[in-house]
């Protein structure tokens, strides 16, 4: 992400102290994660110390430090998921997209995460793409899911 990106997210919010959650927000919004070189920014702009920004980003869990795909496949492993296979789904992810959960595909075309309970325990087990809640997740219908999201991708990058 460019420095211009972030003064211009800034600029936004004119530089206001009380604005760093929002700009933190929007900046990970923009680069689907929080670069190093973007929070020292930040800190610099609003004049705040950067440990402060720090501080936000790995107090809450929506903030992500390394870079993340464009799609990201989360899936729940709470109870409720786990026992009806959500371990399986997992794998199933990890083959199918040749990373291990944590991880991002060198393209940076996709993310596998894994979370714990997100409240919807009776659709489990629960996978989220790219926010999007699939219930009752199978093996099979996870690799439609996969498929049509690489499919997308190869008609979008023939452009
Ligand atoms: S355990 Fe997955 S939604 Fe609750």
């Amino acid at each position: 992400m460019e420095i211009s990106q972030v003064d211009a997210i800034v600029d936004r919010y004119d530089a206001a102290p009380s604005s760093l959650l929002a700009i933190m927000q929007d900046v990970q919004d923009e680069a689907r994660y929080l670069p190093r070189d973007a929070m020292a920014r930040i800190a610099t702009r609003l004049d705040v110390p950067i440990a402060r920004v720090y501080q936000m980003a790995t107090f809450f869990e929506s903030f992500h430090l390394e870079p993340r795909g464009k799609h990201i496949c989360t899936v729940c492993m709470g109870t409720a998921c786990h026992v009806r296979g959500a371990s399986r789904l997992v794998e199933q992810l990890e083959r199918d997209l040749d990373i291990g959960s944590g991880q991002t595909t060198a393209d940076m075309m996709f993310t596998i995460e894994e979370v714990n309970c997100v409240g919807a325990c009776a659709l489990g087990p629960l996978v989220i793409v790219d926010g999007e809640y699939h219930g009752n997740m199978t093996s099979g219908s996870l690799q439609k899911v996969v498929k049509k999201m690489r499919k997308a991708e190869t008609k979008g990058g023939t452009k």
